[in-house]
């Protein structure tokens, strides 16, 4: 379970305030999606929720961890091992295969062995098996987002947090990823939250929020 409360987050040199008080509470196996006008705080708040960012005011509990109060080896491993994460631009490792790539976290973990079953079943439903072995440099953008959200599932993460995930992908790969997602869901329980333009794909979700002006709105 993932906690805010009070949440506000100011950016520098002014304090431009950008979440202005949220509380919410995300529970195991959630399938939220996050939506609302460009600049209405939707990335910033999934920073927020997900350790990536972790200077705001107010309180961030994940599964009763109060986010302030970790280490930073405790944030590492959290994230490495218990959160996914899918943001529009990713950074693969130019110089690893496309598999390489998506046993990364696996590798830091040293579960490499363990997880290579299951890294080619995901690369297998992502449809990118047959380039398994290619250097990652040699990829299209619509691959490559596909080889990161393989990589992000890759430890089973029990939180998934994808900030317009299908944005780069035509319709097709748009459902793929998707209905994985929904998959994870089902099967292991995975809490999601996503953040998308998309309508359609927004109330497929389990919850829909709404952000406006950095408040969670209820219109
Ligand atoms: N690092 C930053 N420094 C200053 N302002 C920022 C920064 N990141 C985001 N903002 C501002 O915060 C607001 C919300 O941004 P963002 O969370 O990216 O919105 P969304 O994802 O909903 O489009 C915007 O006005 C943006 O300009
Ligand atoms: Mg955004």
């Amino acid at each position: 379970m993932i906690k805010a409360q009070g949440l506000i987050k100011k950016f520098p040199p002014n304090d431009f305030v950008v979440i202005k008080g949220i509380d919410m509470t995300i529970k195991d196996g959630d399938f939220i999606s996050l939506m609302g006008r460009s600049g209405s705080g939707k990335s910033t708040l999934l920073y927020l929720l997900s350790t990536l960012d972790r200077s705001f005011e107010g309180k961030v509990h994940i599964d009763n961890r109060d986010v302030h109060q970790m280490d930073v080896k405790e944030v590492h491993a959290l994230r490495n091992q218990q959160i996914g994460f899918v943001f529009q631009f990713h950074y693969l490792i130019n110089e690893l295969t496309v598999l390489e790539n998506v046993l990364l976290p696996a590798r830091k973990a040293g579960r490499m062995e363990e997880a290579l079953p299951f890294a080619r079943e995901l690369l297998s439903i992502v449809g990118l098996d047959s380039i398994a072995h290619k250097p990652s440099s040699s990829l299209s953008g619509g691959e490559n987002q596909r080889v990161a959200i393989a990589r992000a599932l890759i430890m089973k993460p029990k939180y998934i947090f994808a900030d317009e995930p299908t944005g780069n992908l035509d319709s097709i790969n748009g459902n793929v990823i998707f209905n994985l997602f929904k998959k994870f869901n089902k099967d292991f329980g995975t809490t999601i939250v996503y953040v998308t333009h998309d309508q359609e794909f927004g109330k497929l979700a389990h919850t829909q929020i709404k952000l406006a002006d950095g408040l969670i709105t209820t219109n």
